[in-house]
């Protein structure tokens, strides 16, 4: 896997509101020889943070202005184990709420240009449904985010098969991942930040990967609105490895329509074409001229209608585009999306290489959400930073492999903002 490590500090000035892409960010993904972290939280890589203190009682920290952390048990998994459900807060208006089980947002509440605060995720108000039916609202995804083509990959000259859950395909990690577990879980506060750190090890041969994968999350809010992810993994003998959050949004606030008048701009001249599957053929395709061309901000909705083969097979978008990445390696700038009604923003930046940008299009009406309100086609959107689909079986794709003695690091930040 080629990571490395940079740093940017990049500021972009929206009609007046300030959308900070990626402040001070540092802990790119990276591939070192240092020895695997099994040691407890590693802070480093967050924003030139003081090391992190013990949450302390939300009363206190709320009267100095600092963002705050809470607990409280949210049921339990058939198997009996008890999840929580964590409340970051911070004084500008956000609150975000992550579950151990399946390290999920539940909740993300931001305020819009007029200071009203609305949930823009989909999620559910139940641990049930999580389990039950969730088509990854909020969770993480591992340990291959995406697809792998007919649940197979070559590793060393040594076959592997994994469950197949998606056609004839792989999605997310197979029929139990890291969406479905519950993590261990930590909370950590510092005078400008708040966050949890999720831990899991994964067993050798789990889902059918090799090697022992020992992974850290850590979810880290500040109070410019930045919602900041932080991904950390080793293993014991060589794997592939491709993590990502699976957040749904819809910046009018979930359960309130479609998406498709949501303005959004990817900084990506290149995409990954797919198959009927939706494999990417191996192609790395300019975006110029299609429907794909985001490069300029566009409506959602203007074109998902088109006769194009790709928008056919993806019944609308669910495609990797392959980020425009300066020599730098660091956090950068991956996409922006506007709803015109609210003026909410999200702003994506990440060390990643690619996104998968998914239009909602298998939101079928048959799920109720959050607010009791049903999901349709189209209510909502995905931007999940990520390696291409299917790398494992394409050699000309950045390489997902990871190796004892690395370790795989990657940064995404989600900034929200309004104007
Ligand atoms: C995939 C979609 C899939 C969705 C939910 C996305 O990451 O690209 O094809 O339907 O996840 O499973």
């Amino acid at each position: 896997m080629t990571f490395h490590r940079n740093r940017i500090n990049r500021t972009s000035v929206l009609v007046g509101v300030v959308a900070l892409w990626a402040a001070a960010g540092i802990g790119a993904a990276t591939a070192t020889a240092s020895p695997p972290t099994t040691s407890p939280p590693q802070r480093a890589e967050v924003a030139a943070a003081p090391a992190p203190v013990a949450a302390e009682p939300a009363s206190l920290t709320e009267q100095r202005g600092r963002p705050t952390v809470s607990r409280a048990p949210w049921g339990k998994t058939p198997d009996g184990t008890p999840v929580e459900r964590y409340t970051v807060k911070n004084s500008h208006g956000m609150t975000v709420r992550i579950l151990s089980y399946g390290g999920i947002i539940q909740s993300l509440q931001a305020p819009d240009r007029r200071g009203h605060k609305a949930n823009v995720v989909l999620g559910f108000d139940n641990l049930q449904d999580y389990v039950d039916k969730s088509p990854y609202f909020g969770a993480i995804i591992g340990r291959y985010a995406n697809r792998i083509a007919k649940g197979t990959f070559t590793l060393d000259g040594t076959t592997y098969r994994l469950p197949v859950n998606d056609g004839p395909n792989t999605l997310h990690g197979g029929t139990k991942g890291f969406d479905k577990i519950v993590w261990t879980a930590t909370t950590f506060t510092t005078p400008k930040t708040a966050g949890v750190v999720l831990r899991h090890t994964s067993p050798d041969g789990d889902m059918g990967f090799p090697g022992k994968l020992t992974t850290q999350v850590t979810y880290t809010l500040d109070q410019k609105n930045q919602l900041r992810m932080d991904y950390r993994a080793t293993t014991d003998a060589p794997t592939v490895i491709n993590l990502t959050n699976h957040a749904y949004f819809n910046l009018a606030g979930e359960g309130s329509g479609d998406i498709y008048d949501h303005r959004l701009k990817i900084w990506a001249k290149s995409y990954t074409p797919v198959d009927k599957t939706l494999i990417p053929t191996g192609e790395i395709a300019k975006v110029a001229g299609t429907p794909f061309d985001f490069r300029r901000s566009t409506a959602i909705g203007d074109r998902i209608r088109e006769d194009d083969q790709q928008l056919i097979y993806g019944l609308g978008y669910d495609h990797n585009w392959v980020l425009d990445r300066s020599s730098g390696t660091g956090l950068q700038r991956a996409a922006r999306a506007r709803d015109p009604q609210s003026g909410r923003i999200l702003t994506v930046s990440t060390t990643e290489p690619g996104l998968q940008f998914y239009s909602g299009n298998f939101l079928d009406s048959t799920l109720v959400g959050t607010s009791g309100r049903m999901y349709r086609q189209g209510d909502a959107f995905t931007l999940e930073t990520q390696h291409y689909p299917d790398s494992p079986n394409q050699p000309n794709f950045p390489s997902t492999v990871l190796r004892p003695g690395e370790e795989f690091r990657s940064s995404t930040i989600y900034g929200f903002s309004a104007s």
